[in-house]
């Protein structure tokens, strides 16, 4: 019997890295023993790549190496073994002209179930590339709708973990509610997106909660406040609460894979006029041009 899973593995031509090998992606396999299989015990990235080139890398494996400390997993590449591993699978998978996303998991690897970390584990370590479509103008006109829900999540919400399932049941919800995100609520404040880092703005200045435990440090987050602060642009790192979401001008969410979009819907009721703002209209663009400028100085 074929399942569905068959199906996907199967139409998979894409090649991926595993452990030193790069090989089919139908014919990467990992043992049912890897800690990440039996307890999530391990961290990711996402990095986006514009025509064949890593996006903010440094940023992104400057977050890989604190994630690894923070996990005690030994990082196990330098800088620029990485770099020369991200190369060569996007060379191999033929993404010069069009965009994709990197997603790079590793693991304290394969050992007898026990909770406590193995003696001198050897880490699985595995990344793959998928097709990463532009954005869709209209969608983006039409903005995000997001629900608010109470974060459920734990207290390290900074190390990006494998362990996603608080995140997953939440983004279910808002998928079962026909919205995009769930914008997640801590004791009466804002943190993030199930998936996503979160700005609004309230006249005229662009606000985003401070980056602590409770939100996972956002590389295109980031890049935002650094454009607002380049281009003069009032923008404060602060708390935000339910209240001030609810009565915000604009809202945006960002991540490596939606940029920075527009919430004009939160719960059924419209941001303001219900249409993208003009600061974030003003951040999109700086954006795109910031984007641009890394393909021409390349
Ligand atoms: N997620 N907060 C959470 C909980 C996230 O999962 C993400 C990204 C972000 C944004 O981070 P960045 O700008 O570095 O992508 C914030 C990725 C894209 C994912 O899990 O697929």
């Amino acid at each position: 019997m074929t399942t569905s899973a068959d199906q996907v593995i199967k139409k998979s031509t894409s090649i991926c890295f595993l452990n030193g090998d790069y090989l089919a992606l139908k014919d990467a396999k990992v043992s049912v023993l890897d800690r990440g299989f039996i307890f999530a015990d391990g961290i990711y990235e996402v990095i986006p790549a514009f025509f064949g080139k890593p996006f903010r890398l440094e940023h992104h494996l400057k977050r890989l190496g604190k994630n690894l400390t923070a996990i005690k997993i030994n990082n196990p590449y330098t800088m620029v073994e990485w770099h020369k591993i991200f190369s060569d699978l996007i060379s191999k998978n033929g993404y010069f002209d069009t965009d994709c996303s990197l997603y790079l998991q590793i693991t304290r690897g394969v050992a007898k179930r026990d909770h406590a970390f193995p003696d001198n584990p050897t880490a699985t370590i595995f990344a793959m590339l998928n097709p990463m479509p532009p954005a869709n103008p209209e969608s983006l006109e039409k903005g995000l709708s997001v629900i608010t829900r109470e974060d459920i999540r734990w207290q390290y919400c900074h190390i990006k973990s494998i362990s996603l399932l608080g995140n997953i049941m939440l983004k279910q919800e808002a998928a079962e509610n026909n919205a995009d995100e769930a914008v997640l609520i801590r004791n009466g404040y804002v943190t993030e997106g199930s998936s996503s880092n979160i700005f609004i703005v309230k006249n005229g200045i662009i606000k985003t909660p401070v980056k602590d435990n409770q939100l996972l440090p956002g590389i295109t987050r980031d890049l935002i406040v650094e454009i607002a602060k380049q281009n003069k642009l009032a923008i404060e790192e602060t708390s935000i609460s339910e209240d001030e979401l609810f009565n915000a001008d604009e809202v945006w969410l960002s991540s490596s894979l939606k940029e920075v979009s527009p919430v004009c819907h939160i719960d059924n009721k419209t941001v303001a006029n219900g249409k993208p703002g003009e600061h974030w209209r003003k951040m999109y663009q700086l954006f795109q041009h910031y984007k641009a400028s890394l393909h021409t100085t390349a």
